[in-house]
C-alpha cells in the first residue's frame, strides 16, 4: 500500500511517499526558515503564500524520488489540524483537489497522532503500550499510546510549549529564528548549573508542564544584568535554560511510566531533536529500567512521512474523511468536544479515548 503524506501546518511544506507503514521512499521538506526568520516568527499570512507556491513543486519530488506517479498512490494523508488555519487549508484543499480528480481516498490527520507515532518509522520501534513525549513548537503534552489510533492524553502545556519557549527565549537573547537549535550549540560551550532558572513542576503528582514562568524568568535576568551595564555570558544563559526545560520534561516523562506501570517511553517533535534532552532521556531510562525510543533528527521536527503513517493506520481501520471535513487549530486530542463544523474528525476515530 502506498500512502501520499502532505504537511503544511506551519512552516514547512513536506510530502513523503510511505509503503507499507514501513518504508520512506521519499520525504521532502521545503522548510520556510528564512521567510519568516526576519521576523523571529512565523507569519501566518507569508507561511500560507509560501505553502501556495511550494506545495505542488514539494509533491511532485516526493513523487519522483520514490520512482512512482500518482496512479500508483493508493491513499492521500494529510494535516488536517493542529496548526495555522490558512497554512492547514493549502495541503488540506491540495489532497481534495488529488483525491476528487484521481479518485483516490484521503484521510485527514492530527499533526501530533502524526509525531507521537513517528518512532515507528525507525527499525527498533517501540510495543504498546507506551508513554509518548510530544516536545514540539506547538506542543509539550505527554501521552499513553495504547494502539496506533488509541491515543489518551495525560499531561498538556498550561502555557508556552517548550519549543515556544526556546524560540522566544532565543529573541530575548538575540539570536537567529528559530531559537531551538542555536540554543542547543551554544550551550555546549555554556554551564547548565550557572543560573538557577525556576523548574514549575505544578504538584508533586503533575503531568502538565508550564514553561512561561521559565521564559520570564530568563527576560528578567538578561534585562536587569544589560541594565545594571553587567556582561551576559550567552553560553551559560542558553546552557541553564536549556537545563530547565530538559530536567522538567524528563522527569514528568519518567514519573508518567511510573504512574501507568510501563516501562516504554517515545520521544517525538522538534525539540526531541535536541541533544542534551536526547542523552538526559536516555540516561535516565537506563537507571529507571525503562527503554527509551526516538526518531532520528529529521524525523522529529515536522515533515509528511509521519503524516502518512498515521494516515496508514486510519486507512488500515477503514476511516476515510469527506469532503466537507474543515482544518482546526486545537487538536481534539487535547481539547475533547472541539471539532470543526461540530464534527468529530474522522481522522481521530474511531477509538481516541480521552
Ligand atoms: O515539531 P516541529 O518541527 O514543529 C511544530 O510542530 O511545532 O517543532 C519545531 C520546534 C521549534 O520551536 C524549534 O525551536 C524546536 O522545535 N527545535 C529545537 C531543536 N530543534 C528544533 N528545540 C531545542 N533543541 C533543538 N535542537
Ligand atoms: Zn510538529
Amino acid at each position: 500500500m502506498l500512502i501520499l503524506g502532505i504537511e503544511s501546518s506551519c512552516d514547512e511544506t513536506a510530502a513523503a511517499v510511505l509503503r507499507d507503514g514501513r518504508t520512506v521512499l521519499s520525504n521532502v521538506i521545503n522548510s520556510q526558515v528564512a521567510v519568516h526568520s526576519p521576523y523571529g516568527g512565523v507569519v501566518p499570512e507569508l507561511a500560507s503564500r509560501k505553502h501556495l507556491e511550494n506545495i505542488y513543486p514539494v509533491v511532485e519530488a516526493a513523487l519522483s524520488q520514490a520512482g512512482v506517479t500518482l496512479d500508483d498512490i493508493d491513499g492521500l494523508a494529510v494535516t488536517q489540524g493542529p496548526g495555522l488555519v490558512g497554512a492547514l487549508l493549502v495541503g488540506l484543499s491540495f489532497a481534495k483537489g488529488l483525491s476528487a480528480v484521481k479518485g483516490i481516498p484521503y484521510v485527514g490527520v492530527d499533526h501530533i497522532v502524526g509525531h507521537l507515532l513517528s518512532p515507528f518509522l525507525e527499525k527498533e520501534h517501540p510495543e504498546f503500550p507506551y508513554i509518548a513525549l510530544v516536545a514540539s513548537g506547538g506542543h509539550s503534552s505527554i501521552f499513553l499510546v495504547i494502539d496506533h489510533t488509541t491515543i489518551r492524553p495525560l499531561g498538556r502545556t498550561r502555557d508556552d510549549a517548550a519549543g515556544e519557549a526556546f524560540d522566544k527565549v532565543g529573541k530575548i537573547l538575540g539570536l537567529e529564528y528559530p531559537g531551538g537549535p542555536v540554543i542547543s550549540r551554544l550551550a555546549e560551550k555554556g554551564n547548565p548549573a550557572a543560573i538557577p532558572f525556576p523548574r514549575a513542576w505544578l504538584g508533586p503528582d503533575s503531568l502538565d508542564f508550564s514553561f512561561s514562568g521559565l521564559k520570564t524568568a530568563v527576560a528578567n535576568y538578561v534585562h536587569q544584568r544589560r541594565q545594571k551595564n553587567e556582561p551576559v555570558d550567552i553560553p551559560d544563559v542558553c546552557a541553564s535554560f536549556q537545563e530547565a526545560v530538559v530536567e522538567v520534561l524528563c522527569k514528568k516523562v519518567i514519573m508518567a511510566a511510573q504512574q501507568q506501570g510501563i516501562s516504554t517511553i517515545a520521544l517525538a517533535g522538534g525539540v526531541a531533536a535536541n541533544s542534551r534532552l536526547r542523552s538526559t532521556l536516555k540516561d535516565l531510562g537506563a537507571s529507571h529500567n525503562i527503554k527509551i525510543f526516538m526518531p532520528s533528527r529529521e524525523l522529529c521536527t515536522d515533515n509528511a512521512a509521519m503524516i502518512a503513517l498515521a494516515g496508514f493506520y486510519h486507512f488500515s481501520k477503514k476511516a476515510t474523511t469527506s469532503f466537507d471535513t474543515d482544518a482546526y487549530s486545537r487538536s481534539p486530542l487535547l481539547h475533547p468536544g472541539f471539532a470543526p463544523n461540530g464534527s468529530s474528525p474522522a481522522s481521530l476515530e474511531p477509538r481516541l479515548e480521552s
